[in-house]
């Protein structure tokens, strides 16, 4: 029996929560665990009884609750958690995660979770287009967190418009149901690069390129997905950590490598996603270079080939390159598989605003022997068919039904037992 999903479902102060209840059923029903949570204003439209007797176990709704404490402590529930859902969620409550407050028990349980936060808004119509509200927001979906609805209809106050909480059935349904990919990289340990890197020239300058990290961190947020652990190490970007994901921030080519050798004997995965610059100063110049000195010249020297690092290892994971190409994408992808001696190479076409810094992508995927085509998408949807195929290609983790299956495959393959099947015969 696959063990129970634990949601800590949050309650806060607005008329939806008259909603919740039904909730926390529809999440038993799928097969969750849930700890009620409730703050002091929901409890003037709930009352906790109901929670505790729909949910199976006492709400919980002050920090300073000793016999509760006692019982399981804030940080451990904080611990306990799989997933945090708000439902619903208030401007107030919303304001005061954006601010980091830690005023009460649930924005205390927000602070000190590791687990995925979801919020399900519910407020007046006005209340949601206030430029406060939707720049706090922006803030909590920046830092990670996500958002199911609101949605537009008729509103308690007589209202209508964007501002309802989405139907429970459908929160249930959305919180739980398996990602896409779910398992397929169940305990295999990801390494991937991704985002520019920054060479230094001086104390003010470097040397950049226009890659925004997106793609590389919507990999290994699939591959996270898929149950892998991963760990990212990124170049300068603006993006929040995808839950769940361990990140290592770098700034040049040369730190890159090093963060990358760190971690790399642990991985039966590496994928390269990063844009590393290719040329790198030969030396960082103390001081501000006078315009002299730079019109005059630039010494730069190759930046180390960190994917070639990877695939030159004696003992080496499946390794994945990308190849941002302008033109010919296949015939220089393949070439350079090939030169780099990757085990797969996730091509694109860049230029004339595709690829770079945009929310879509379309890949061709390479591999000795194969290719697949994956059309034009949003990037998290590209990265999850990227990662399908790559399940497809890396070797089974040992011990798996496929590892089994594959190394009796190469036993009935290999000459020794062929003869010995033929003397069987005779
Ligand atoms: O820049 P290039 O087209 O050669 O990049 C191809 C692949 O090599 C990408 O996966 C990129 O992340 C990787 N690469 C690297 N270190 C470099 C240059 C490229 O890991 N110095």
């Amino acid at each position: 029996m696959t063990p129970k999903k634990r949601v800590l479902l949050g309650v806060t102060g607005g008329i939806a929560a008259y909603k919740s209840p039904d909730l926390v059923r529809r999440l038993i029903e799928r097969g969750a665990d849930v700890q009620v949570v409730m703050t002091a204003s929901a409890q003037k439209f709930v009352s906790p009884l109901s929670f505790q007797a729909v949910s199976g176990r006492p709400v919980r709704t002050d920090l300073w609750d000793g016999a509760a404490e006692a019982a399981m402590g804030h940080i451990e529930l904080a611990r306990w958690a799989e997933v945090v859902l708000i439902a619903p969620a208030s401007a107030d409550f919303i304001a005061r995660l954006a601010g980091g407050r830690a005023d009460d028990l649930l924005s205390t349980l927000c602070l000190a979770t590791e687990a995925p936060i979801v919020l399900a808004p519910a407020m007046n119509r006005v209340m949601w287009a206030n430029k406060a509200t939707q720049a706090n927001v922006e803030t909590i979906v920046s830092r990670g967190m996500r958002l199911f609805g609101p949605e537009s209809g008729n509103q308690a106050c007589g209202d209508v418009g964007l501002g309802r909480m989405l139907e429970p059935a459908r929160l249930a349904e959305n919180l739980l149901e398996a990602p896409p990919n779910a398992g397929l990289l169940a305990g295999r340990q990801l390494l991937i690069t991704a985002g520019p890197t920054r060479e230094r020239l001086d104390p003010v300058r470097y040397l950049t390129n226009r890659s925004s990290g997106k793609m590389g961190f919507a990999v290994a947020a699939a591959a996270r997905e898929a149950g892998a652990h991963v760990t990212l190490v990124t170049g300068p970007v603006n993006l929040p950590t995808p839950p769940g994901v361990t990140r290592i921030d770098v700034e040049s080519a040369r730190e890159m490598h090093a963060a990358v050798h760190r971690h790399v004997a642990a991985a039966d995965l590496f994928i390269a996603a990063a844009a590393v610059a290719d040329f790198q100063p030969v030396q960082v110049a103390k001081q501000k270079i006078k315009k002299q000195g730079l019109a005059v010249k630039l010494d730069l020297e190759p930046a180390p080939d960190i994917v070639k690092s990877v695939a030159d290892m004696a003992k080496r994971p499946f390794v994945v390159g990308f190849a941002a190409e302008t033109n010919d994408v296949e015939e220089n992808a393949r070439s350079k598989m090939k030169r780099k001696k990757l085990d797969m190479i996730a091509a694109n076409q860049v230029g004339d605003g595709i690829a770079f810094d945009c929310e879509d992508n379309a890949l061709t995927v390479i591999w000795p022997g194969g290719k697949a085509d994956i059309a034009r998408a949003p990037k998290i949807d590209v990265a999850r068919e990227l990662i399908a195929l790559i399940a497809k290609r890396m070797p089974p983790a040992p011990g798996t039904a496929r590892h089994s299956a594959r190394k009796r495959r190469a036993a009935a393959a290999s000459p020794r037992s062929r003869s010995r099947s033929r003397r069987a015969r005779l």
